[in-house]
């Protein structure tokens, strides 16, 4: 008897550049398990109808990722902590009916940067944006307790309200939270480009002068801004494959309980 194929998905919009279908499929290949993994362009209006649909078709897991993240937190009728508390979702898992969802993106950030040999403990951080995808880390960067987080963005009334935000769990961990203030002279341990400044062809608005001994570009698959600044700095840098790599892995891991050997799909890629 042939054994049917377990279903996932990938979910957002766009998502034709999604590499997500063959990061999983080469997971899966190193235990034997046949997954049938698809990419679905859903947008927000048709996401809940969607969910219901592929939860009756018997889809196993989903990736969620651009714009569905905050939705999925929304809809999902339960959460991890993780997801909770970042207010995004990008790992549904289907059992009983029922949409259990988590968050792997923090995780798959400070896994890639361990493997670069940066370590967070005691440093200090400076995340640039203020939009999911650094909200979706905070969890996990706090987490790591480092001395200091500082916040800044190009709306920076948001930095404040996400300082707000974190400051709870930020003080439970002994970390300071601030927002970036120009007059500081500060060269950080880790600076973190968590907006989706090169996406589009407008001007890059980032604080001037800024110094730092690794930068980290959650973009990938191409040469921002920022890393041309990390490189005229002099500085070591990285974009943000690894995290897309490493949060892939570690979904793959809450879905079938197996930790994937990440190190040999970059050639693929
Ligand atoms: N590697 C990975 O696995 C991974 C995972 C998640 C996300 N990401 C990447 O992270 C990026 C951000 O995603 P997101 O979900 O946070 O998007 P988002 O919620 O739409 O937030 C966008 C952020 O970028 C800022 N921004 C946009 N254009 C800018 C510009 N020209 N100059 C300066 N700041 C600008 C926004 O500032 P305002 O508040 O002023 O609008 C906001 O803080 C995307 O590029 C995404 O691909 C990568």
């Amino acid at each position: 008897m042939t054994k049917l194929n377990k279903k996932f998905a990938v979910l957002g919009h766009p998502i034709s550049h999604s590499l997500s279908p063959k990061i999983h499929q080469y997971f899966a290949s190193q235990f034997g398990i046949n997954l049938d993994y698809q990419r679905i362009d859903v947008e927000s209006t048709n996401f809940k109808k969607t969910l219901s649909d592929l939860k009756q078709e018997g889809y196993e897991g989903l990736n969620i990722t651009l714009p569905l993240k905050n939705l999925a937190y929304e809809i999902c009728d339960e959460l991890s902590l993780r997801a909770e508390q970042a207010k995004s979702v990008n790992t549904i898992s289907i059992k009983n009916d029922k949409l259990l969802g988590d968050t792997t993106d923090g995780l798959g950030l400070i896994t890639d940067l361990l493997i670069k040999n940066i370590s967070l403990a005691n440093k200090k951080i400076l995340v640039i944006g203020a939009g999911g995808a650094s909200n979706g880390v905070m969890f996990d960067l706090i987490s790591q307790h480092p001395q200091a987080i500082f916040l800044t963005n190009r709306t920076i009334t948001k930095s404040h309200d996400m300082a707000e935000y974190w400051a709870s769990l930020a003080k439970d961990n002994d970390v300071l939270l601030n927002i970036l203030s120009l007059k500081e002279d500060i060269t950080f341990d880790l600076i973190i480009n968590a907006t989706s400044s090169s996406l589009g062809n407008g001007s890059v608005i980032f604080p001037e002068n800024l110094k730092g001994y690794f930068w980290y570009d959650m973009m990938y698959g191409k040469q921002t801004p920022f890393l041309l600044k990390a490189e005229q700095n002099k500085a070591k840098f990285s974009d943000g494959l690894g995290m897309l790599v490493e949060q892939a892995a570690a979904a793959f891991n809450i879905w079938h309980h197996q930790k994937p050997d990440t190190k040999s799909i970059y050639e693929i890629l």
